[in-house]
């Protein structure tokens, strides 16, 4: 599936842009499968809401819950200050998460789709186990920022690693959010862990290094609808708020090797789930 120069751009660069490696049907499989996970999710009795910008402290108990089932996080500004939505429920969730490869048939047959075990084998993996599936919505005019972060400050696997795989649902471009990168610095030591206290069920995101992101380098990585981006743990990445009036839908997926150390300290534990192998 990958050939050498792509194989080797991924080592150099950290990250990897496939265009065109899923069909029309296949995206808008898995589309209509999360609008209807939206229509059913009732949004009266879960108001948790996901943003990055508080040191991930909203962590709750509906969030590490997530990790096997099917659960919805609604957008910071959809809520009114009553905390009622003030718009359509469609337009108020921030992202759907994390177990919806186990759990939602469209999901599950995407992600099994043989295009992504090739590729991940092509770039090392002997086993891959899919750990954690999103799909991200960023609303038009309020989809939040997501800012600069490594994904291994919260996915910890041992060598090799968390892949990330960030697919298009729909074009991404500057105006509505695409995703920034900074090529060459996923050999950036890691600034920050997010770690579980189980004893507790509450969780620090902890500062490593301090040294601020230099920027000056990022690139956005804009995709249409059926590309994908893979990228390595530690490549610094980022998303800018929404203010067009076009969502940004993307479809993810974080892949680390069978037996390969999963911390304990992980948000994510699938204890009753076991492993989704690619
Ligand atoms: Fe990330």
């Amino acid at each position: 599936m990958l050939n050498k120069e792509q194989i080797g751009q991924f080592q150099t660069e950290g990250f990897l842009v496939l265009e065109n490696v899923f069909s029309p049907p296949d995206i808008e499989s898995v589309r209509r499968a999360a609008l209807s996970i939206v229509n059913d999710f009732d949004a009266t009795r879960h108001r948790s809401v996901f943003t990055t910008k508080d040191r991930d402290e909203g962590r709750d108990e509906y969030f590490l819950q997530s990790a096997e089932s099917v659960h919805c996080f609604l957008e910071e500004g959809a809520l009114d200050e009553n905390g009622g939505l003030n718009r359509p429920k469609a337009l108020a969730i921030n992202k759907i998460g994390h177990a919806m490869h186990d759990l939602v048939p469209e999901f599950t047959a995407f992600c099994r789709l043989p295009v992504i075990g090739h590729v991940l084998r092509d770039i090392g993996y002997h086993k891959p186990v899919l750990w954690q599936t999103m799909y991200i919505f960023k609303q038009p005019g309020i989809g939040g920022e997501v800012r600069w972060h490594q994904d291994a400050s919260y996915l910890h696997s041992a060598n090799p690693g968390v892949t990330g795989i960030w697919v298009a649902i729909e074009n991404a471009t500057r105006e509505n959010g695409c995703l920034w990168m900074q090529p060459g610095q996923h050999h950036s030591p890691l600034r920050e862990i997010y770690e579980m206290d189980w004893s507790q069920r509450t969780g620090e995101l902890i500062t490593l290094d301090d040294t601020p992101w230099s920027t000056e380098d990022a690139i956005p990585v804009e995709v249409a609808a059926g590309s994908a981006v893979l990228f390595h743990d530690h490549m610094p990445h980022y998303s800018s708020q929404n203010p067009s009036s076009r969502s940004r839908h993307a479809f993810t997926m974080h892949v680390a090797e069978s037996g390969a150390a999963w911390s304990p300290k992980n948000w994510l534990q699938r204890p009753t789930l076991g492993a989704f192998e690619l």
